[in-house]
């Protein structure tokens, strides 16, 4: 009897699967796949991608060259693999969608009849329609030089409030992000009222040599930060789920590290921060580590760092966890000689955890990788990190050329070498690895 029902369903479905399969594909079929896999970079204003994919004719103009970027997976961007380690914000497109798209585009991208109302894509769905609760920005615009040159610039943006608050969400925000490469920022608490939060230049331009001296006025504003993360293209919200977050102190000030592409026009840039409150404090703070160059077990690294030229080489760098930990995310950063990055932890019981497997490393592509689920790593475990870096005349991104020795200077300008993977964690509790971060 459960047989024939099962059959009966399964006969039903196949049914439905094939009625849907032959159905001529027409925009309103895949408006919401494109919308919300390719809307998000690919907007009118402030997008990070050189054109909008937003609207009907959006598509239709660009349809042929839609197709070949889907074909061959080079959008939605997506650099992990996903058998290795797959994550909450993996935007590729399942192979259904794929076929839908390709046989849309193939039937000549008709518009379709019954128009769909406009979708807006959503850019931090887990906190879709809330306005954020405080926006940490520069106050004036900072000119991106139109000159051809990549530089990175340093701005402090102080803040003070009557109370501490828990940070929920974390937002990059920038008028204009097509100009800005990646940016790293951190929250530093400077509850010392003596200490002129203004004080010093409002930004330091790095670009054309590094100056020590300008450098140093930051440093009270970076050496003990409570908090930092980081922006690439495509990134969103940075989310913490029910009781997890982080405090942000009522006095303090926030150092953007923002990297500027190269620009043929002058271009204006503010860059800020948008932050998401929560009602109560966290009850489960949540910590960044930062493992390998720049880092913890910077020296530990096997062997030493010194990347030499017209070669092929990897380093690795084992950490020990000293305390049960649930992870959120984690988030590997090298430079344009890395070509593969891989990281799993191995606890005291010899059982191997996956965290990441980066297989073909794209300096231009980086995120920070949100867990599906949160991930115990147990105490004494060891963390794995291996880089795999490519510094021969054969790696397109080499910034030299001929090929050179290079190494980690620790002034993290992007022709050094960084093997880095940051966590974000918090201490383990039970049961946390049913808490969902999708
Ligand atoms: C994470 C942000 C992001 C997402 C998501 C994204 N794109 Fe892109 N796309 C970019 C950026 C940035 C570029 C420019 C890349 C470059 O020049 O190397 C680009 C370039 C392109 C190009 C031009 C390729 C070329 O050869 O010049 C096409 C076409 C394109 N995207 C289509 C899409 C489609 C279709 C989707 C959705 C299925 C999508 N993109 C999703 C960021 C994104």
């Amino acid at each position: 009897m459960k047989s024939t029902l099962l059959y009966l369903l399964g006969l039903i479905l196949l049914a439905t699967l094939t009625v849907q399969q032959t159905h001529a594909q027409t925009y309103q079929d895949v408006k919401q796949i494109l919308i919300s896999k390719c809307a998000v970079c690919h907007k009118s204003t402030d997008g990070e991608a050189p054109f909008p994919l937003e609207t009907y004719q959006d598509f239709k103009k660009r349809s042929k060259m839609v197709k070949e970027v889907i074909q061959t997976s080079f959008m939605p961007p997506w650099m992990p693999n996903p058998h290795y380690q797959d994550f909450a914000n993996n935007r590729q497109l399942s192979s259904t969608e794929k076929e839908m798209i390709i046989k849309w585009i193939d039937s000549g991208a008709p518009e379709g009849k019954n128009k769909v109302k406009r979708q807006v894509a959503a850019s931090a769905p887990l906190l879709t329609d809330r306005k954020p609760d405080l926006t940490l920005k520069i106050d004036k615009p900072f000119i991106v030089k139109g000159n051809n040159k990549e530089r990175f610039v340093l701005f402090r943006v102080p803040f003070e409030m009557l109370e501490e608050n828990t940070i929920e969400g974390v937002e990059f925000y920038s008028n204009n992000k097509k100009v800005v490469h990646h940016v790293n920022y951190m929250f530093t608490s400077i509850p010392d009222i003596s200490m002129d939060l203004k004080a010093g230049d409002p930004y330091i331009d790095n670009a054309e040599e590094t100056d020590l001296k300008k450098l140093m006025q930051y440093e009270p504003y970076q050496t003990n930060p409570i908090f930092y993360t980081g922006w690439v293209p495509g990134a969103s919200v940075e989310y913490y789920p029910q009781d997890f977050g982080w405090t942000l102190p009522k006095r303090g000030v926030v150092v953007f590290t923002v990297h500027y592409s190269a620009t043929a026009t002058d271009e204006q840039s503010v860059v800020g921060v948008n932050l998401y409150f929560k009602k109560k404090p966290a009850k489960r703070q949540v910590r960044i580590i930062s493992l390998g160059s720049g880092g913890i077990g910077e020296r530990d690294i096997y062997p030493r760092f010194v990347i030499p030229p017209n070669q092929v080489s990897t380093f690795s760098l084992k950490i020990r966890t000293p305390e049960d930990q649930s992870l959120l995310y984690v988030w590997p950063h090298m430079h344009y000689l890395g070509k593969d990055f891989l990281a799993f932890a191995v606890t005291a019981q010899n059982d191997t955890i996956p965290l990441i497997h980066i297989p073909n490393w794209n300096f231009e592509w980086q995120e920070m990788y949100r867990m599906k689920k949160l991930v115990k790593i147990p105490a004494g475990s060891t963390i794995n990190i291996v880089g795999t870096y490519d510094n021969t005349a054969n790696n397109p991104q080499n910034p030299n050329s001929p090929p050179k020795q290079v190494y980690s200077t620790g002034n993290m300008t992007a022709k050094d070498e960084m093997l880095t993977f940051l966590l974000i964690y918090a201490p383990y509790q039970e049961g946390d690895e049913n808490v969902s971060l999708e």
